[in-house]
């Protein structure tokens, strides 16, 4: 038995619910709560803002090593500070999240932003440090927690649900609604970015030792009384 806090890690495709999931999680649970995604579109932002040729991976890698950013982990209030900007807001536009998986898919920036995770995850399960969750722990999530970022997280989820479930859930909160054309002007943001990140990233299929979690025909309560049920019960084994 270690003081140490706890580290949840739950990786997933977009519209599986990951994000709302980890962020109601780590609440509940008075964790802090880390989106690697918004560590990739930081990154593209920042890039875009120097006008960096997302296309020129070294430039882009350079660039990604004097980013200055800095994650706040609250779950009641995640922000994402770059350069002294709130970016919170800025990273979630549609410009954006169109040419994130350039950034996502350069393997140097990769090694660049899993360092500063794993400094993070640190932090925040170091009791006595001065991190968010006074060292009680952290939900990470991202594609390539449970593998890469933490493999030997206490707890290791995969978030999945069905492709139909992910575009409607991503088309509601894009659009509205989930009609003919807002689903087929989702499938972009979903399943041509998922099949891009996967080539460097292992989130369709669980890989040894990570408790796949199926959202399709759950809300998202469900899915939280889900994650937290795989939580205790890894825990008590702790
Ligand atoms: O989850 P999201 O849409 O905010 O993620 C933004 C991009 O970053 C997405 O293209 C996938 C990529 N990503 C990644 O490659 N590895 C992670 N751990 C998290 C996100």
């Amino acid at each position: 038995v270690s003081d140490r806090g706890v580290v949840v890690a739950i990786d997933g495709p977009s519209g599986s619910g990951k994000s709302t999931v980890s962020r109601r999680v780590a609440a509940e649970l008075d964790l802090a709560y880390l989106d690697t995604g918004a560590m990739y579109r930081a990154a593209t932002w920042w890039c875009r803002r120097a006008d960096v040729d997302l296309d020129d991976a070294p430039a882009v890698t350079g660039a990604v090593h004097a980013m200055p950013l800095r994650m706040v982990t609250d779950p009641a209030d995640p922000r994402v500070v770059c350069d002294d900007v709130d970016i919170t807001a800025a990273i979630r536009e549609a410009v954006l999240t169109a040419v994130v998986s350039k950034v996502a898919t350069n393997l140097d920036v990769r090694t660049e932003l899993a360092r500063l995770q794993r400094a993070i995850i640190a932090e925040e399960t170091t009791p006595g440090t001065d991190s968010r969750s006074g060292g009680r722990g952290v939900v990470a999530e991202g594609r390539d927690i449970t593998t890469v970022v933490a493999p030997d997280a206490d707890v290791r989820i995969l978030l999945v649900a069905d492709e139909q479930a992910r575009l409607t859930r991503r088309a509601r909160e894009r659009h509205g609604n989930a009609d003919h054309s807002t689903l087929e002007a989702t499938r972009d943001e979903v399943l041509r970015r998922d099949a891009d990140d996967s080539t460097v990233s292992t989130f369709l299929t669980a890989a040894d030792g990570v408790v796949t979690v199926d959202s399709s025909a759950l809300g998202i309560d469900e899915t939280v009384d889900a994650v937290l049920t795989v939580i205790a019960g890894a825990r008590q084994a702790r």
